[in-house]
């Protein structure tokens, strides 16, 4: 008896040991991926300054070929930070042609529940035929923040958003970003089993990697990648031929090749060694843009002494055997908190944050 007792003992004490060990292995490799022990070393440009009128945040920001560009502002995600939680959110227009930026909010029309809107990615299709621009807008209502695809005409001449389709889609279960490749048909990051933070926070911290690129039309869904810690930003390449897909919590950005009947297959991943968020593709040069959070643990775990910081990173020659990775803009905070999304037009980078200002920098 004596001796099975000890057995047992010795039993459960060898597994509380090993345990321990996963708990503390996963935690370290958590707060390694989520840029716990990142300080940022600044890199700062001569010539920019903040944008007056988007200081809660520019999610996502999409360019059009125009130099005019839409940005998801004043998006809500408890407990992320915001500093105007009581603000109603809105899609605003940005005109990159200007000499001093002046955001405008658009108007939406369309039946549209304007209280509903709680914007992340954005994606823009223009139709080649007639030149309307579908602008998707992927949507979590509060309180559920579960997610809708939302598509708006823009109506260029009175600008106004006129709501056209909603989608909501079983496979579409808490999308993240959007790339739309046609009126109604995109592809999603996704991640297929949670909306809820609680949930994705602990699917973080085991490090599962239950997030997947959907490809949405309405006669045809389905999953066309899999296997990502938390797939986030995704772009096209500028011939159509590539898709792009950040991964936050890997660090990397993955080239995915685009066939005619939509599936993608893998190419390879680029590591940028800090936590990516949305891609935008230099229609002229190809390069891949992103704004990055180096220490997401400080966004969710927000101290006004201790800022999260913001990198903006350009990946050159992506499809080369050594792409060449640029940190153009590092702030530790104290300027820029969280960036999210980087566009340049005619050497004017546009700098978006999650919950914080935008910066504009010309680059000569
Ligand atoms: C799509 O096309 C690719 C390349 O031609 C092929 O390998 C793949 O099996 C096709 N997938 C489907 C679902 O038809």
């Amino acid at each position: 008896m004596g001796a099975l007792l000890k057995l047992t003992v010795l039993g459960v004490l060898l597994g509380f040991g090993v345990l321990l060990g996963f708990l503390v292995e996963r935690t370290v490799r958590f707060l390694r991926r989520s840029g716990f022990y990142k300080e940022v070393e600044p890199v700062h440009l001569p010539n920019c300054q903040l944008i007056k009128g988007m200081e809660y945040g520019s999610e996502d920001i999409h360019l059009l070929p125009s130099g005019l560009a839409f940005a998801s502002t004043g998006i809500k995600m408890p407990p992320m930070k915001s500093f105007a939680p009581d603000r109603p959110a809105e899609i605003l227009l940005i005109d990159l042609n200007e000499e001093t930026i002046h955001p405008i909010s658009l108007p939406i029309s369309g039946g549209f529940d304007v209280s509903s809107l709680n914007p992340h990615g954005l994606s823009a299709y223009t139709d080649e035929k007639d030149g309307t621009v579908y602008l998707f807008v992927v949507n979590h209502p509060p309180p559920l923040y579960k997610t809708d695809i939302e598509i708006f005409r823009f109506d260029a001449e009175n600008k106004v958003l006129v709501h056209w389709k909603r989608i909501t889609h079983p496979s579409l279960q808490s999308v993240n970003d959007v790339v739309a490749v046609g009126p109604e048909s995109f592809y999603a990051t996704n991640d297929f089993y949670f909306e809820k933070m609680i949930m994705r926070f602990l699917e973080m911290f085991f490090g599962c990697t239950w997030t997947n690129v959907v490809y949405y039309s309405p006669g045809d869904v389905r999953e066309v990648a899999s296997g990502f810690h938390n797939a986030n930003g995704i772009a096209m390449s500028h011939d159509r031929k590539f898709i792009y897909v950040a991964d936050l919590t890997a660090h990397t950005i993955n080239v995915f090749q685009k066939h005619a009947n939509w599936s993608l297959s893998y190419v390879k991943a680029v590591d940028l060694d800090t936590l990516v968020d949305n891609l935008f593709v230099d229609p002229e040069t190809g390069d891949v843009w992103t704004g990055a959070q180096p220490n997401l643990y400080k966004m969710f775990n927000y101290k006004e002494e201790d800022p999260p910081g913001s990198e903006v990173i350009r990946v050159q020659n992506m499809h080369s055997e050594r792409p060449i990775v640029t940190r153009v803009y590092v702030d530790d905070g104290s300027v820029i908190q969280g960036s999210s999304v980087a566009v340049l037009y005619r050497k004017k980078l546009l700098i978006g944050t999650v919950f914080h200002r935008a910066l504009y920098c010309r680059l000569e």
